[in-house]
């Protein structure tokens, strides 16, 4: 019984929290099998006509929004794109130039993060329509915002974000079919079949993780040496080995980069030796061609780095005797739909970072010069 365990850190219990965290954020989203009719009231009018929509955010909510581009874009047909708050909030030069601003969708755990307000400070004071995620439903960005999609997660401790990042992606799930619903762009079978799939991920991550807590730590003990790791995906699981090498780098202090799987040739491959292995998440939902041909290419990625001699964990569906024949360490995860598998491939990576912390000595509820909300002293305008 997981919920009887206790834990050394806060980092371990948060991940362990994740099936009861999604729950909960379920549960303020869902009428039993159906989408709460309040909650698409609010979000009517949200997107702007022409469907454009800027994801800002920092860090690891920013990854969920690389997520969010291709939820949005695949099941809702709205044209997406992601910045960096920090950036977003910089960039100027688009006063009186006729553009059509999109409606904005900020994502933060705390709500308070000093670039994503100015982002959501910037779209309000140009009438674009806003949308908040934030684990804090009093926070400044939720009030902000026209409307606000709180999280059910909890309060998270520990600096690294874990409970958070898999609410933020699950809401995100339900805003793309609350917008699919909306548009018309998914059939009320449909609809029913992916709240069902969406529904049956905490169990799922349940059953998996004393598993991967036992796999993840022996991994992190046989990693223990490596001074760099690339971490590879593609589609919606490149948004997935960015979160992983954030995860890692900031609580084990070891170095790690996240690239889709084709760029690795273009520059990266160079850095891949016996020290820098490879985390390439090869997972599949074979019932949909475009995930087959993205498994197919990264299966190849994977045999050309066989050949090369690269050390290789790879994260992939239960029962893959392909991809276990090519590479050092295989990592299962039960299969689930490909928009719902980076709730679940993602726990794995975050034990692994937590593990690799302990390898390392790190405090890893508080590592070195990290915060748990980046927020700047007041200066009079907020
Ligand atoms: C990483 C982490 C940070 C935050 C980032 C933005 O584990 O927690 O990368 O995601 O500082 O913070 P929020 O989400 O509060 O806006």
């Amino acid at each position: 019984m997981t919920n009887m365990q206790s834990f050394p850190h806060e980092m371990l219990r948060e991940i362990y929290e994740q099936p009861a965290a999604l729950l909960r954020t379920l549960a303020m989203y869902l009428d039993g099998d159906h989408l709460r009719e309040d909650v698409a009231d609010r979000l009517a009018g949200w997107a702007n006509p022409a469907g454009e929509v800027l994801i800002a955010a920092s860090g690891s909510s920013r990854h969920a929004g690389l997520a969010a581009e291709i939820l949005l874009e695949d099941l809702c047909g709205l044209a997406v794109d992601v910045e960096y708050a920090s950036e977003y909030s910089c960039r100027g030069g688009q006063e009186d130039k006729g553009i059509r601003h999109p409606s904005l969708l900020v994502l933060s755990q705390s709500g308070e993060t000093s670039d994503t307000l100015a982002a959501l400070r910037e779209a309000n004071r140009r009438g674009q329509h806003s949308l908040a995620i934030t684990n804090a439903k009093a926070s400044t960005m939720a009030r902000r915002a026209d409307v606000s999609m709180p999280l059910g997660a909890g309060v998270e401790k520990a600096v690294p974000a874990t409970k958070s990042f898999t609410c933020q992606l699950a809401v995100l799930y339900l805003l793309s079919l609350y917008e699919a619903q909306r548009m018309g762009r998914m059939e009320s079978a449909e609809l029913a079949a992916n709240i069902a799939r969406l529904q049956a991920v905490p169990g799922s991550i349940e059953a998996q993780l004393d598993g991967w807590r036992i796999q993840m730590a022996a991994l992190a003990h046989k990693y223990n040496s490596a001074s760099t790791f690339l971490f590879l995906g593609r589609g919606i699981h490149y948004a997935i080995v960015r979160e992983g090498a954030l995860k890692l780098k900031e609580a084990s202090y070891v170095h790690a980069e996240g690239y889709p799987v084709g760029e690795l040739k273009h520059g990266p491959n160079a850095l891949v030796s016996d020290t820098v292995p490879l985390v390439v998440i090869a997972t599949v939902d074979r019932a949909l061609k475009a995930s087959v041909l993205r498994y197919k290419k990264t299966l190849e990625l994977l045999r050309d780095m066989k050949t090369q001699g690269a050390k290789v964990i790879a994260i992939a569906n239960t029962g893959d005797t392909q991809v276990a024949g090519l590479v050092a360490d295989f990592v299962a995860v039960q299969p689930i739909n490909e928009y719902l598998l980076p709730i679940a491939e993602v726990v794995p990576l975050q034990l692994f970072a937590y593990f690799m912390a302990l390898e390392h000595g790190v405090n890893v509820d508080r590592p070195r010069n990290l915060s748990k909300a980046v927020v700047e002293t007041p200066k009079g305008d907020e």
